[in-house]
């Protein structure tokens, strides 16, 4: 049988297999997941087309899926976030994979395309980080039917990329991704930009089928994008650049939870942090938590290493990397590279140091060290987050697919949250691991608060 799969190198399997034994120890969500579901397959005649960073912890997520019944194909949602090693393991053990760390843009959408290439007709759920593989369906289904012709003007080498591909399929296959589209039963998506993106297709009346939020079930965003970046952050940073942190001046702009947690990892290795908000809300919050709350042109002259947090786009612009001081870090760690303005660095001079670090000159004679080309940094120079909070993450995920499979017909074309009971689900089953003890309600404790002892514990309005 011909290979279905594009990895780096299969050799390096073995490898992935080792490390993904020990993810799996740390990911007790997952694994309770597998041990719950694992004889009554829910996901069985899933056939779910993944669009998410190919890391071993995703691994695992596939792993899990897979266990619970599904056919699984896999690309990664961005082109440096790959481990090699992991797709290798995800490759050797059957579930095609198509995911190399620092493919080119082109082959980045020829791999979303294979995702919904299964032999029986093609996928019927999605699951999404960013919106990219949802895009590429609804786009092409859109210019397929004459009801888009966006695609006549692309205004980056990523929507070339993008349009190319979708004309591409076209002429292949014509009228496939209407038929694509049509079969999809439900989408989950896993982050604050992807989400974005399907409220606003909602707001359209272009969402075609229904889709759920994980990234704001409370066990994921408050706790991936929070504690996850206060790992990770710093961990990309240092496997970058070695730079001593202590003492630095430190910029992150936004501070969500994104923004919250990467303050705390640069505050942790003790850089003195500075933040940047347009929100007056999360402006005191940074302000409270003890960080000097400025404008980005402020701090320009006195900042060492620059992060952007913001899922906005044009947030340090070309005039900002022109003033900033000699060998100034500059990194994103939002969902795309347009927070910072890459592109307009393209006709200065770049010395590349190592994979996803560079060193750019400005016309003044400064340098800057940009990390990843402005994408994603933590997956791009280090590995992303640890395992214990992708648990959450994904054990969301694989709720959210079984939901979405098997009961998708009582949901509407909306946008839709996990409810509460199985958010706090996630975080029961992450108690153990850490030695936690939970305190019981009495039932008199219970109906003075208004909840029953088992839960759920809070109102929906609250905000933890
Ligand atoms: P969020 O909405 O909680 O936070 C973004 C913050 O940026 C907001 O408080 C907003 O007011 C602020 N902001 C917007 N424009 C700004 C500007 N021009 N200057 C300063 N502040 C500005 O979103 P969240 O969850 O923190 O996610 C941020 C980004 O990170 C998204 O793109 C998300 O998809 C991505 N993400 C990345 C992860 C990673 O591992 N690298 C993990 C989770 C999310």
């Amino acid at each position: 049988m011909a290979k279905d799969y594009i990895v780096k190198d299969v050799a390096l399997a073995e490898y992935g297999r080792k490390e993904l034994d020990i993810a799996e120890t740390e990911m007790p969500g997952l694994m309770a997941t597998r041990e719950e579901y694992g004889e009554s397959k829910p996901l069985k005649g899933a056939r779910i087309a993944g669009s998410l960073h190919m890391t071993i912890q995703t691994a695992v997520l596939i792993e899990t899926l897979v266990h619970l019944g599904a056919d699984v194909r896999w690309a990664s949602c961005n082109i440096f976030s790959t481990q090699d090693h992991a797709a290798a393991a995800v490759a050797e053990s059957g579930v095609p994979v198509f995911a190399v760390k620092g493919e080119s843009l082109v082959e980045y959408w020829d791999y979303c395309d294979r995702i919904f290439q299964f032999d029986d007709g093609g996928a019927n759920m999605i699951l999404d980080d960013g919106g990219d593989a949802t895009l590429y369906i609804l786009l092409g289904a859109r210019v397929e039917n004459g009801e888009d012709d966006l695609i006549a003007v692309p205004t980056s080498e990523e929507e070339e990329a993008l349009f190319a591909q979708i004309k591409k399929r076209m002429a292949a296959t014509p009228g496939w991704f209407t038929k694509q589209r049509d079969m999809i039963q439900g989408v989950t998506e896993e982050t604050t930009t992807g989400v974005h993106r399907l409220y606003e297709l909602q707001k359209q009346g272009l969402l075609p089928f229904p889709a759920i939020n994980v990234n704001d079930s409370v066990t994921k965003s408050k706790f991936d994008n929070k504690y996850g970046c206060k790992e990770s952050l710093v961990d990309g940073i240092r496997r970058a650049t070695d730079t001593m942190m202590a003492g630095k001046v430190a910029l992150v702009c936004g501070y969500g939870d994104v923004g919250k947690g990467s303050a705390a990892s640069l505050a942790g290795a003790g850089a003195r942090v500075k933040v940047t908000e347009v929100d007056p809300i999360c402006a005191l919050q940074a302000a409270m938590d003890g960080f000097e709350v400025v404008t980005l042109e402020d701090a320009l002259p006195t900042t060492d290493i620059f992060i952007t947090t913001t899922g906005n786009k044009d947030v340090i612009r070309i005039e900002h990397m022109r003033e900033m001081k000699d060998m100034a870090i500059v990194g994103n760690i939002g969902h795309f590279d347009n927070e910072i303005q890459v592109a307009q660095l393209k006709n200065h001079k770049w010395t590349n140091i190592k994979d996803q670090v560079d060193m750019i000159e400005m016309p003044s004679g400064n340098r800057i060290i940009l990390l990843s080309e402005g994408r994603l940094l933590n997956l791009g120079n280090a590995t992303g987050h640890p395992s214990f909070v992708m648990s959450a993450s994904f054990t969301n995920q694989t709720l959210a697919q079984i939901e979405l499979f098997t009961k998708g017909d009582q949901y509407g074309n909306e946008v839709y949250v996990l409810p509460k009971h199985l958010d706090e689900k996630v975080a029961r089953l992450h108690l153990g691991k850490i030695g936690v003890r939970l305190t019981e309600l009495s039932q008199e404790q219970a109906a003075y608060i208004g909840v029953t002892p088992e839960g759920p514990f809070k109102p929906e309005h609250y905000r933890y």
